[in-house]
């Protein structure tokens, strides 16, 4: 209906935002541990990373693991620590010298004290390549209830009452625009805790492929979706159309 490919008229949203699932059932589907599915989902991460930034999307947020995944067993956690440990750096190198500020978004305080440390590491260490506002955030321990919560008690510490936009200033995501297409892969319909506040008038795009297997033109087929929604933000077409 709307074409298969990305043209000069296609609406390219600022800030995509990316629930990264099914890495698990890839991997079981194949007999393969879960682990080998969050390592294929890490290196397809990156590829849409870059993908994603080369057809002009300034942010991009993705979801690597909620403040409910810590209730996971502790050796499919341990498998996660592994990869940041081994892989993250390179990573993030690769993505961020295309001028792309990294940005840590969630409490990153359960994880284990190297692993929170290569974090910070790579946040400072890729800060030089900063270049066109162009901004990754990275959700790592990350829950929209405990970061608007974190937000309330801050502006309560200060005594002062908040606006709609001196809220946004103490998310997270201070600073950023909201993300106006929100992608889940995996086939859940739900928002598992991701970008409550900021997704209020997101365009939802659900893929029923496995996050491995999410390829560079399932995300252009999304954002070419994206581009043929009218965003009508409450008015009526008539209005949009003046
Ligand atoms: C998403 O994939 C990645 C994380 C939550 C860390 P899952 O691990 O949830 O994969 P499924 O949903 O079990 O297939
Ligand atoms: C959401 O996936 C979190 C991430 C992708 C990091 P889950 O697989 O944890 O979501 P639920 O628990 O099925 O809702
Ligand atoms: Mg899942």
């Amino acid at each position: 209906m709307f074409g298969n490919k990305i043209k000069e008229e296609t609406r390219i949203p600022r800030h995509i935002a990316i629930i990264m699932d099914g890495n698990g059932r890839w991997a079981k589907k194949r007999m393969m541990p879960r682990s080998y599915g969050h390592k294929q989902g890490m290196q397809r991460m990156v590829g849409l990373l870059e993908r994603a930034y080369d057809l002009g999307v300034s942010f991009v947020t993705v979801y690597a693991l909620s403040t409910e995944n810590f209730n996971r067993p502790q050796a499919e956690l341990e498998g996660l620590y592994n990869l940041i440990r081994n892989h993250f750096r390179a990573y993030m190198t690769r993505i961020c010298s295309r001028g792309v500020t990294l940005r840590i978004v969630g409490d990153i305080s359960p994880l284990p004290a190297d692993v929170q440390q290569t974090l910070l590491d790579c946040e400072r260490e890729t800060a030089e390549y900063a270049k066109d506002g162009k901004e990754l955030n990275f959700a790592i321990g990350y829950g929209a209830r405990a970061e608007i919560v974190r937000a309330v008690n801050s502006a309560v510490e200060k005594g002062e009452k908040v606006t709609e936009e001196s809220f946004s200033a103490l998310l997270y995501t201070h600073g950023e625009p909201d993300p106006e297409l929100l992608i889940r892969t995996g086939k859940e319909k739900r928002l598992s805790n991701f970008l409550l506040y900021q997704s209020a008038y997101a365009e939802l795009y659900f893929s029923d492929k496995m996050f491995p297997e999410f390829s560079d033109k399932d995300l252009e087929k999304a954002i070419i979706w994206f581009s043929g929604r009218k965003r009508r933000f409450g008015k009526t077409d008539e209005q949009i159309k003046e």
